[in-house]
């Protein structure tokens, strides 16, 4: 089995991750990014049904900002320790814009998203719009960072 499968529309998708898509679009406008105008939103679903929401914080001091999946997978297991992600499906669109706007996750993310999935020891689905305007589903996160760098390494 493949680990990426790809899809031309959102309507092509699963339902639950049509719904995901939604909500973490919904959301978008509660991205604080006055610098990069680039909001991205984050929807974490975990085993209970619980949708955990997250988006990008940006800062005057720009490291100190923080991305929408990271933002969403930490607070996932903050306020809900011990139950496990399902999946996360990532969006994105500019300020003034109405359509989404691709949305790979950043490196920091997946490395975030690997240590999570590693830490449940269970696979989770990561969706998200590609650079091809294609949907993506990965099967895990762990393949979106091939030879990754994990606590086994220390
Ligand atoms: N950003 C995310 O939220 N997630 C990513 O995976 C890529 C980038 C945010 C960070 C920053 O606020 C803005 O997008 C532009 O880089």
């Amino acid at each position: 089995m493949s680990d990426f499968r790809y899809f031309d529309k959102l309507t092509d998708l699963d339902s639950e991750s049509q719904y995901l898509a939604k909500r973490a679009s919904e959301w978008l406008d509660n991205a604080y990014a006055p610098y990069s105008k680039f909001h991205v939103s984050a929807a974490v679903l975990l085993e209970d049904g619980t949708v955990v929401l997250g988006t990008n914080q940006e800062n005057a001091a720009y490291p100190a900002g923080l991305c929408a999946e990271r933002l969403a997978v930490f607070s996932a297991n903050a306020q809900h320790p011990g139950k496990k992600i399902k999946k996360v499906v990532i969006v994105a669109r500019r300020k003034e814009e109405t359509v989404l706007t691709p949305a790979a996750s950043c490196g920091g993310c997946r490395q975030v998203m690997l240590e999570s999935e590693k830490r449940q020891g269970l696979p989770f689905e990561v969706v998200m719009l590609t650079h091809s305007n294609q949907w993506v589903i990965a099967r895990s996160a762990a393949s979106l960072l091939p030879f990754a760098f994990t606590k086994t390494n220390l």
